[in-house]
Formats: structure tokens, C-alpha cells, sequence
């Protein structure tokens, strides 16, 4: 059996940063309540460039650091929630703007679990001898999902891309992993349309249906409950102590939640990696764009152990174990 090598990351974000001092001009908040609920100060919104433009950007960044030939990738997985289309997925788009023309391209839907989710189908792909390699991305314009009028959502989410390129290897990468789903709790985070309109069932579309709606305090519940118990169950099985562990990368979606998350496992918060403050709750890019930010700053040494640790809608969650 083989295992799977991270070798390379990058990432893409829109140009235009949103404070929450602007976010205050349009909706009744401020940039203390959201920062004290969130740790969330900036975040990038995209002003034209849709998911997929992001997602290419970030693949182009992805093999440039590593000067390798499109042509040569065997698989691309997106994860998103917030494709340009139904179909074309996203990765199928990326593909052809990358001109990765001999890869099986397709899209993963796990919110912000997703890019855990996306790493672990092409890492089977790769323990089985299936690929030799792939570029996993997690990319999403979730500005486009936002109720402007709702405070207690569209101060949290917004827009990037990020991921990996990785690699057969005889050891190292990616050394375990623990996923799950709820999907009894779903509604308490949903987007996208619910109503079936057609032209004969007489039915109209309402206005807000498309938009992200969330029970903020369930989402918290669950988070603050789930988190710790996914990375207890991967070390264990993993057969690895908490002090072996050099960083956790959770999905950014609140500090507020890493510190509980911190707390249960009694793991110090100098060990967790967090940036958004920068970028607002991205979903299924923000692990990947957090991983891309400490590899750029050289944090990551070879041999270094994390945890990433991905939750959120669905309900999903999503743990993985890898070595550097
Ligand atoms: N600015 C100012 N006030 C706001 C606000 C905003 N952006 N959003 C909500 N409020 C208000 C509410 O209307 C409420 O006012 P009221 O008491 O007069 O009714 C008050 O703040 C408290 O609201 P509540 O929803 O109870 O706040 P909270 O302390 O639970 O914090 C969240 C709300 C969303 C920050 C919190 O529940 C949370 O972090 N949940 C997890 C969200 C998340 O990370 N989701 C993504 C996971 S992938």
C-alpha cells in the first residue's frame, strides 16, 4: 500500500477585502461584536472571478512551486459548495483552463468539511495504485450564497480558493483520518434552492431560498462537541499521543470555537494555527489556504505531524492525520 505526499500548496483570493467596519455600512453590526464572536476582522470578496477562476488560480499556483507539467496530473478534486454551475463541475473547469487534459476531474460536496473530504477520496485513489498523483482544491465564492440583510451569517463567510498537490510515496503523507456525517442536524445550515419550481407544479420561487441560513448555536454545539472527539478517535487509531502532535489546522470559521476545541483536549493553542482574521470563514478552502499562509512562512518542517480538522455544514466532519 501506498501513501500520500503533500509536495505542494497555493492559493487564490479576490482582490477586494471587506473590513467589518464596511460590513457595519450595510447591515446593523460592528467590528467589535464580530470580532469578539468570530476572530473575523477582513475578508476577501470576489467581484467578478467565480469559483472556478479562483480554484484555477490557486491549481496554477499549485504546480508553478513545483514547475510541474499539467498534462502530467492524473486526478483533480474540487471541493465546493458554491460551483459557477451545476455542471460543469468546478474541477472539470479547472481542468480545461489549466489544460490538465489527462486527468478524471470532479467535484466533492461536504461544506466546510469538504476539503478533508476531497483529500481522503484521492488519497484512496492513490493508496490503491489507482493515481500516482492529484491536486486537491477547496474553493468557494460563498458571497454570491449571502443575505445581505442577515447579520448573524454574512459577517462569517467569504470567498477564496486553496490546495495541494500530492504524490505516491512509500511512507509519510497522509497517515490517517476519521470522517463523518449528521445529516439529521442538516437544517441547521443550509444555501441553495429547496422549492421545486416548474413550469407545471404551479409553485413560484421566493426570494430567499437561495440564501446561506444558519442556527448559529447549533453549529457552535456541534463543533465544540465533534472536533474534539474526531482528533481523539484519529490519534487514537493512529496510535499517536497529543505531544507528538506539532499543529492542529482547523477549519477557520471562529476562534472562539478553537479555543474550546483547545481546551477539551487539553491541547496548548500555540500548537493551533489560525488566520481568519484575514479571510472570514472560507469553507472548504480555509484549511487550505491556513496550510498554504505556514508552508509560505516556512513553519512546516519535513517530518513535522498535523492535524487538520475540518466541520460544518451537512452536518460533516472530517479529521485527517499527515506528516510532512
Ligand atoms: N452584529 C451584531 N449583533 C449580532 C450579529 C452581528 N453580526 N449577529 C447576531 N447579532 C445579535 C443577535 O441578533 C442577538 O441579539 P438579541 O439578543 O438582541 O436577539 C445577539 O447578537 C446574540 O445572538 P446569538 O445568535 O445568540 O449570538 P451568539 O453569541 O450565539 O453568536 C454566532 C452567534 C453565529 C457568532 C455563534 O453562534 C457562532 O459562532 N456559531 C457558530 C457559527 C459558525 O462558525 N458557523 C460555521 C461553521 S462551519
Amino acid at each position: 500500500m501506498y501513501f500520500s505526499k503533500i509536495v505542494s500548496t497555493g492559493a487564490y483570493v479576490p482582490e477586494k477585502i471587506v473590513t467589518n467596519d464596511d460590513l457595519s455600512k450595510i447591515v446593523d453590526t460592528n467590528d467589535e461584536w464580530i470580532v469578539s464572536r468570530s476572530g473575523i476582522k477582513n475578508r476577501h470578496f470576489s467581484e467578478d472571478e467565480n469559483t472556478s477562476v479562483l480554484a484555477s488560480k490557486a491549481a496554477k499556483e499549485i504546480l508553478k512551486k513545483i514547475n510541474k507539467d499539467p498534462k502530467e496530473i492524473e486526478l483533480i478534486v474540487v471541493a465546493t459548495v458554491s460551483g459557477d454551475y451545476t455542471t460543469p463541475s468546478v474541477a472539470c473547469l479547472v481542468q480545461a483552463e489549466i489544460g490538465a487534459e489527462n486527468a478524471l476531474a470532479f467535484d466533492v460536496g461536504a461544506a466546510c468539511s469538504g476539503f478533508i473530504f476531497g483529500l481522503s477520496v484521492a488519497d484512496k485513489f492513490i493508496k490503491t495504485g489507482v493515481y500516482s498523483n492529484a491536486i486537491v482544491i477547496g474553493a468557494e465564492v460563498l458571497s454570491k450564497y449571502l443575505d445581505f440583510e442577515d447579520r448573524g451569517t454574512c459577517v462569517l463567510f467569504a470567498d477564496g480558493a486553496a490546495g495541494v498537490y500530492i504524490e505516491r510515496s512509500e511512507k509519510g503523507g497522509i497517515l490517517g483520518e476519521e470522517l463523518g456525517s449528521d445529516g439529521g442536524k442538516g437544517m441547521s445550515l443550509t444555501g441553495g434552492h429547496s422549492q421545486v419550481v416548474n413550469a407545471f407544479n404551479g409553485q413560484k420561487k421566493e426570494g430567499k431560498d437561495f440564501f446561506l441560513k444558519m442556527d448559529g448555536r447549533v453549529i457552535f454545539d456541534f463543533a465544540t462537541r465533534k472536533a474534539p472527539k474526531s482528533i481523539t478517535a484519529l490519534l487514537e487509531n493512529a496510535g499517536i499521543t497529543k505531544d507528538e502532535i506539532d499543529f492542529v489546522l482547523p477549519h477557520q470559521a471562529n476562534s472562539r470555537i478553537v479555543e474550546v476545541v483547545s481546551r477539551k483536549l487539553k491541547i496548548p493553542m500555540d500548537k493551533f494555527y489560525m488566520n481568519m482574521h484575514e479571510y472570514g470563514n472560507t469553507s472548504s478552502a480555509s484549511i487550505p489556504i491556513a496550510l498554504n499562509e505556514m508552508m509560505e512562512k516556512g513553519l512546516i518542517k519535513e517530518g513535522n505531524k498535523m492535524v487538520m480538522c475540518g466541520f460544518g455544514a451537512g452536518l460533516t466532519w472530517g479529521s485527517m492525520l499527515v506528516e510532512f
